[in-house]
């Protein structure tokens, strides 16, 4: 059985709007998904919910809810978000998922097992807000504690702790020959940069169930429940593990069940935010030596959006709301805009002004207008029949599937959209420099008009495919319109000369209506 390409996001705190930031990330990694799917890999893409801790615990609490009874009327907000955004994962993992809690214990015992934890008492201060304990380089430079903490107690507490520390120089070691273990170089430099300059602290993993029960029970001392990442960072492991794959099951000591046929660990990517670098290339890897699994291969770091230059906040207003969006302007415009104007590395930053440019510019001027003018022209000069295929612009087409390609298996989404645009402009130029108009008024023009109009719509054909990872509505509608057979969704079909000679196409109707430039 093939290894299958897999990729997840992080999961995202039941408890947290979904907002810009989670769409990012989640519509990314499905553009990379689907890309991998139309090359001819088969995928595994996960993506869920984050849904133990204090914070549920005292929000369920608050409203007089059952944490789970709080956590379940969450998920299905998260999982209509989810849809909205035309998602094509193949699983939704909820850490509440007994499928899920099964495998963290047997993770658990097995680790314990083989001597890993050890109990100890600690004392210090401890933020309840971000459920942490805090270090004397959290204080401020007059000894009090940030308000970003909020209420900071101290507190003497017995815990159990993972000997993360053991495996400092494996770290550096592995990062320093596996440079594409951390993506882009300058996130793998700075977790380099801090395991070299500091001493890696044991990892504290549990939380006393007295303090907080909304937890998985330690299986060998079940007065505790285990921490928050140790239960978060599992589900990327735990999901192939419940579903029977053999790689994930036999690090725990267990057979895969007769008949399995799912392969798909070790991850190929885990897609996450700046802010959660230092768990999954720090902790995530050192908790996967210790249990003898192999390692995922890329963490890939995304930077943060912004809007107007300011931290995205409920509190201040300074919210993007992606359904909003959507509703306005389309799924595939939304999906387009974040994928094109935000880079996996940089922050980016939302403006409403530069949705619209991007939109009116690039979709309704750029690979609409490209798809509405070849359609009518060959409906008005030559009846919607394909003329005879012409190779005018193949050499530059095939250059440009050949880059966007490079760019979606290089996780580059960003690049392959703009290298699909060197189409889309280079396309849209050549009506430009043809004239097809003026060539349609002149008999002797017949043929060069043949050949043109045979360009313009193989070109809309191939752009399909092209943006079919990022827009998979809009390359159907291309492919409706032009009447093919075939899926956009099949990079084979962009190869040139797809379009025979004879073939009828449909009538043009616009992809992305134009709207008003005007600032709202
Ligand atoms: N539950 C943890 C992750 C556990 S993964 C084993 C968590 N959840 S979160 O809801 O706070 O964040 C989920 C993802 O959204 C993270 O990758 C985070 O970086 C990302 N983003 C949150 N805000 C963001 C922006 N403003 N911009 C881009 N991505 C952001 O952390």
């Amino acid at each position: 059985m093939d290894k299958r390409f897999y990729i997840t996001t992080a999961i995202d705190y039941v408890n947290g709007a979904p907002h810009l930031g989670h769409a990012y990330e989640k519509v990314v990694a499905d553009v990379i998904a689907r890309a991998r799917r139309s090359l001819g890999q088969s995928v595994f893409f996960l993506t869920g919910l984050d849904e133990h801790g204090q914070k549920v615990q005292q929000a369920a609490h608050d409203l007089g809810q059952s944490p789970q009874a709080y956590c379940d009327d969450l998920a299905v907000q998260w999982s209509s978000f989810v849809q909205s955004l035309g998602l094509s994962h193949d699983d939704f993992v909820r850490t509440t998922d007994a499928r899920h809690q099964h495998i963290v214990v047997a993770l658990l015992n097995r680790l314990h097992a083989t001597g890993h934890f050890y109990k100890s008492a600690y004392r210090g201060f401890y933020s309840v807000k971000e459920e942490t304990f805090l270090t004397e380089k959290d204080r401020n430079p007059d000894g009090s504690w940030d308000p970003q903490w909020g209420v900071v107690q101290e507190l003497v507490e017995e815990n159990w702790y993972f000997k993360l520390g053991e495996h400092q120089s494996w770290l550096v070691e592995y990062l320093e020959k596996n440079p594409e273990f951390v993506q882009p170089t300058n996130r793998r430099n700075e977790v380099l940069g801090f395991l070299r300059s500091q001493k890696l602290e044991d990892l504290c993993i549990s939380r006393p169930s007295s303090r907080l029960s909304w937890g998985i029970p330690l299986p060998f001392d079940p007065g505790y429940v285990t921490y928050v990442w140790f239960d978060a960072l599992v589900n990327y492991f735990s999901i192939p593990a419940a579903l029977g794959d053999p790689a994930a099951l036999a690090p725990l000591g267990s057979p895969a069940p007769a008949g399995s046929s799912l392969s798909v660990w070790p991850a190929d990517i885990h897609l996450i935010g700046k802010d959660i670098l230092k768990f999954h290339a720090v902790y995530w890897p050192i908790m996967l030596h210790a249990l003898g699994a192999p390692l995922p291969k890329t963490i890939l770091v995304h930077g943060w959006w912004q809007k107007d230059g300011a931290k995205l906040s409920k509190s201040t207003g300074n919210v993007v709301d992606p359904l909003a969006i959507i509703g306005e302007w389309g799924l595939d415009a939304f999906r387009y805009y974040v994928v094109r104007e935000l880079g996996i590395g940089p922050d980016g930053n939302w403006t409403d002004d530069g949705f619209r440019v991007r939109y009116n510019s690039e979709l309704a001027n750029g690979l609409g207008n490209l798809l509405n003018r070849a359609v009518n022209m060959l409906n008005k000069y030559r009846a919607g029949v394909v003329p005879s295929p012409s190779r005018t612009l193949a050499a530059e087409a095939t250059a440009v599937v050949e880059k966007t390609r490079a760019c979606y298996l290089a996780n580059d989404p960003q690049g392959a959209l703009i290298a699909a645009w060197e189409l889309v402009n280079r396309a849209n130029l050549f009506v430009e420099e043809t004239k097809p108009f003026h060539l349609a008024k002149d008999p002797a023009q017949s043929e060069l008009l043949d050949s043109v109009l045979y360009n313009l719509v193989e070109s809309c054909r191939i752009l399909a495919v092209l943006v079919q990872p990022v827009m998979p509505a809009t390359a159907d509608k291309i492919f409706a319109q032009l009447k093919v057979c075939g899926e956009a969704s099949d990079w084979k079909q962009s190869a040139w000369g797809g379009l025979a000679q004879g073939h009828q196409v449909g009538a043009p109707i616009p992809l992305f209506p134009r709207k008003d430039l005007a600032p709202k």
